[in-house]
């Protein structure tokens, strides 16, 4: 993607860190803004720190997890702006607790957020990029836990590693289908935003998650300490990810200290080694 002037990027999580720099970088390239997020008073002071002008943006509180909403996000944002050319699937949370301690409400709050999210953007908006002559991309925001099994975070792992593969599979047929739509993948490690404080945006419909305990609470401390020391930044992502849309990359993973975990894991996989335990 090399057009950014006057096109309009949908943002979802944009009222604070990664999302809340990609909006920034998008309005600095000229784009017009649809950014949708749970935390509505967020979102308004989002938009003041921006200071785009009213004509280039559209807020909206949504909730990613639901798929009527995320409907009317794409309904609202094509009637208001004619047009969608870059979606950031990005809204996330976390949760931090040994697999057999995440309840099924865990389960569903996590995957409902972290990974149908990325499912219903791609379901009520890529079919009407796809008609658009201008074509447009869609990045998907993973992580790290995409890509390795770090302990502690299981439905975290599991709906990232599923937006891995969901991005990776629409690569392929995208390309299939000889589309002027593109996907990315963008896998962060540590980045100092609100991620440790997901818990702030849980819905009451999955009730309030149990204290961490025992070796639950010790992988929740490490989680915070991990994600307050982070030494790139938001705004390093957002970045990143313009860097790799200009380029027309579909790997976006700033940390490139990774690519050793992730070798790692891939020589256990072709030795049918057991898992070395990360660092
Ligand atoms: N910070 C990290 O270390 C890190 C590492 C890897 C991946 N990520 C991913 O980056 C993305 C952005 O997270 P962040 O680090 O900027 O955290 P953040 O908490 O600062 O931002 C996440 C945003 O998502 C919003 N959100 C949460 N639940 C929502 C819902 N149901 N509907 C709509 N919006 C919702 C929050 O209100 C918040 O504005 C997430 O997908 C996260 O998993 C973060």
């Amino acid at each position: 993607m090399k057009d950014f002037a006057q096109r309009t990027a949908v943002i979802t999580g944009a009222a604070s860190g990664i999302g809340l720099e990609l909006a920034k970088r998008a309005a600095a390239e000229g784009m017009n803004l649809v950014l949708a997020d749970i935390e509505e008073a967020k979102l308004a002071a989002a938009v003041q720190e921006i200071g785009i002008d009213a004509a280039r943006i559209l807020t909206k509180k949504v909730d990613v997890s639901r798929e009527e909403e995320i409907a009317a996000l794409a309904d609202d944002a094509f009637a208001r702006f004619g047009g969608v050319h870059l979606l950031c699937n990005n809204a996330g949370v976390g949760l931090t607790r040994v697999t057999w301690e995440h309840t099924t409400a865990d389960w569903n709050w996590v995957l409902g957020v972290d990974l149908f999210s990325v499912i219903h953007g791609i379901q009520h908006f890529v079919p009407r990029m796809l008609k658009q002559a201008e074509g447009g991309h869609v990045v998907n925001t993973a992580s790290a836990a995409g890509l390795t099994s770090t302990p502690g975070m299981a439905a975290y792992n599991v709906a990232k590693h599923g937006v891995v593969t969901l991005s990776e599979t629409m690569y392929h047929e995208l390309k299939a289908a000889e589309a002027k739509v593109g996907v990315s993948v963008l896998c962060p490690a540590w980045v100092p935003t609100g991620i440790h404080q997901s818990a702030r945006n849980r819905q009451e419909s999955f009730g309030t998650a149990k204290p961490a305990e025992g070796l639950s609470a010790a992988y929740d401390e490490r989680m915070g300490q991990a994600v307050k020391a982070g030494r790139l930044t938001a705004t390093d992502m957002a970045n990143a990810v313009f860097e790799a849309l200009k380029e027309d990359r579909f790997y976006v993973i700033p940390h490139r200290k990774l690519n050793h975990a992730v070798q790692l894991r891939m020589e256990d996989i072709m030795n049918l080694r057991n898992p070395t335990p990360l660092g």
